[in-house]
């Protein structure tokens, strides 16, 4: 089965990061995100990986190459027209087969039994209860058939917003939706939507139904990235590796790359450094070390360091009487 995966995006809101990383390939929790969301999707037997690539898309074409015993196909994405447009262009990968499909955007990290979805060969899209609605695109449900989606709903009705999982039963009926969109040019905020393809089917007859995502973790903004490294390392209680921490504490949980190097430093909890990373005389907490970055004598809290990037510190020298009260900016 083929999974497409659009990966297009320029990742604005991780910038300055996404300058020069695709933000699929940012690291989080000891892997980049698309390799988290790969994870979970070889195992279901998707046997070919269609990326849907734009901006860096050959890092991450590369990347799924080197790392994945599966068919790759890569389709340019020209301009960036919306998730709908990003879905149709995958539609030469397909040639004449009708099958069904899976659809997972690639900065969302998941969890939920892909099998039973698949199992059940029904088209399903996937949805996670959340507080507020009205900041999502949610389903309209009428028993366990999807009526309606409707995007950011001022009265919502549902709280189960759509989280960017989708399996559908025919590749051929939704790129034919997705062809009228276009041809109707029908567009949200100047984008072509996947949401109103596939409204357009339910409106045409198809049997969609809801399928839960238990754990919908964001990646899109420097906050939410923080935030999926944290729980993703609460889950997996760190690797608990360290080959090369040399006088170090370490506070789990944590994840170290092999290959990273840790000196006279204290690192934890909720790290994660990349392969090649040297750190020195560190303090360092909450934060997302990307590969071959070196940090030496700083206190690092709540940060994000990009790949090659070099951060560096000093010792403050006082010489300080008693009875005073000094504080040193970091
Ligand atoms: P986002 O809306 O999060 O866009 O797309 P983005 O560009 O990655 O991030 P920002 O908003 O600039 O920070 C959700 C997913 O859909 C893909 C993106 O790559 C991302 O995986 N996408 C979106 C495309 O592949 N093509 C599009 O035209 C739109």
């Amino acid at each position: 089965m083929k999974a497409i995966l659009p990966v297009a995006g320029m990742g604005t809101r991780l910038r300055p990061l996404t300058h020069t990383t695709p933000k699929a390939l940012v690291h989080v929790a000891g892997k980049p995100i698309l390799g988290h969301i790969l994870d979970a999707l070889i195992p279901l037997g998707i046997d070919e990986v269609v990326l849907i690539v734009g901006h860096l898309g050959e890092q991450i074409e590369q990347y799924v190459r080197s790392t994945y015993p599966v068919r790759v196909r890569c389709v340019e994405q020209p301009e960036r027209l919306g998730l709908g447009h990003a879905v149709l262009l995958a539609q030469e990968a397909f040639g004449c087969e009708d099958e069904p499909v899976l659809i997972v955007l690639g900065d969302t990290i998941f969890s939920a039994d892909l099998r039973s979805v698949l199992a059940a060969k029904g088209s399903a899209i996937g949805v996670h209860e959340v507080e507020d609605p009205t900041r999502f695109g949610v389903v309209e449900l009428e028993g366990t058939r999807i009526r309606r989606l409707v995007e950011k709903p001022a009265e919502p009705p549902s709280n189960l917003a759509i989280v960017g999982v989708y399996y559908l039963a025919s590749s051929r009926r939704l790129f034919a939706a997705l062809q009228q969109i276009i041809e109707r040019d029908i567009k949200l905020k100047g984008e072509y939507q996947l949401t109103d393809a596939l409204q357009l089917l339910i409106e045409q007859g198809e049997e969609m139904t809801t399928f839960p995502v238990l754990d919908w973790l964001d990646c899109g903004n420097p906050e939410t990235l923080l935030e999926s490294n944290r729980l993703l390392l609460d889950k997996q209680k760190g690797n608990g590796q360290l080959p090369s921490a040399e006088d170090c504490i370490i506070i789990p949980p944590v994840s170290i790359a092999p290959s990273a190097r840790i000196v006279q430093s204290i690192v934890g909890p909720y790290v994660s450094i990349a392969e090649g990373v040297e750190v020195r005389q560190c303090i360092i907490r909450n934060s997302i070390v990307n590969r071959e970055a070196h940090v030496t004598n700083v206190l690092l809290s709540d940060s994000i360091i990009g790949e090659r990037a070099a951060v560096g510190g000093t010792y403050a020298q006082v010489n300080v009487g008693d009875s005073s009260d000094i504080r040193v900016a970091g």
